[in-house]
């Protein structure tokens, strides 16, 4: 196994991840999350590490077992998330930002649990950091990978993401009833600067198999 991982597109490269979805704190026993499952991401760390890469996986709450060979983190809300890149992402090659992170926490958490008294309760919320336009205006930067999750016009919404977030490629997934979230399949399409590449329909291993493919491919004919 050594020896094949060694002869792997990404052998040598360090890839950081990040997967499942953050946890906001309302109080000590409440949050606000999202319905991801984490596997997506688990799949992409996994499709690095048989790409030869060495992996570290920066993961919110999932109930996932991280793949083998890999080096997990965890992390809760996106605040934790967003440090723990930071730490590792001058060591890594390649970014690949998988996680549904929460893009709202509340305003303040309460230091105690919130009792119930009026019929009506209001919960303020402002912006979280969002780590994937972070990372890719680092300079040095590595080669960075944004998801977009849309429900509607995905082309179009991910090449703006694109754009906006200054990075090198997104992987554009549908959201919906019966796609995306909290499932075993999904549909990906690579939203280049030059171009769009659909990658079909299928299990998010072997989406992700051919999504680091690819990100292999482009990363290894990049200017160094
Ligand atoms: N992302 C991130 N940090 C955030 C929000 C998003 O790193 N605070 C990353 C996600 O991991 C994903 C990409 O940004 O790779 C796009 O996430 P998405 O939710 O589709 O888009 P947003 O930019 O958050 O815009 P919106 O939710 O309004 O569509
Ligand atoms: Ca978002």
């Amino acid at each position: 196994v050594q020896g094949l991982l060694e002869r792997g597109p990404l052998a040598g490269l360090r890839v950081l991840v990040t997967a499942g979805p953050t946890r906001e704190a309302i109080d000590p026993v409440r949050y606000i999350s999202n319905r991801s499952s984490g596997r997506m991401g688990y799949a992409v760390a996994q499709a690095c590490r048989e790409a030869g890469a060495e992996v570290v996986l920066v993961s919110g709450p999932t109930a996932l077992a991280p793949p083998p060979g890999v080096r997990l983190v965890r992390v809760e809300s996106a605040a934790e998330m967003l440090a723990a890149v930071e730490a590792e992402v001058d060591a890594c090659a390649i970014f690949i930002a998988a996680a549904a992170v929460a893009d709202y926490r509340p305003a303040e958490t309460a230091p105690a649990k919130i009792k119930k008294r009026a019929q009506r309760l209001g919960l303020e919320l402002v912006r979280n950091p969002d780590i994937l336009a972070t990372v890719a205006r680092r300079r040095p930067r590595p080669f960075v990978v944004g998801f977009a999750a849309e429900t509607e016009a995905v082309e179009a919404n991910a090449r703006a993401k694109l754009a906006a977030k200054g990075l090198d490629l997104v992987a554009a997934n549908r959201v919906g009833p019966g796609i995306g979230f909290d499932r075993e399949d999904n549909e990906l399409t690579l939203i280049w600067e030059d171009g769009a590449e659909p990658l079909g329909r299928a299990s998010k291993l072997e989406l992700a198999r051919r999504l680091v493919a690819r990100i292999a491919e482009r990363h290894g004919a990049r200017d160094p």
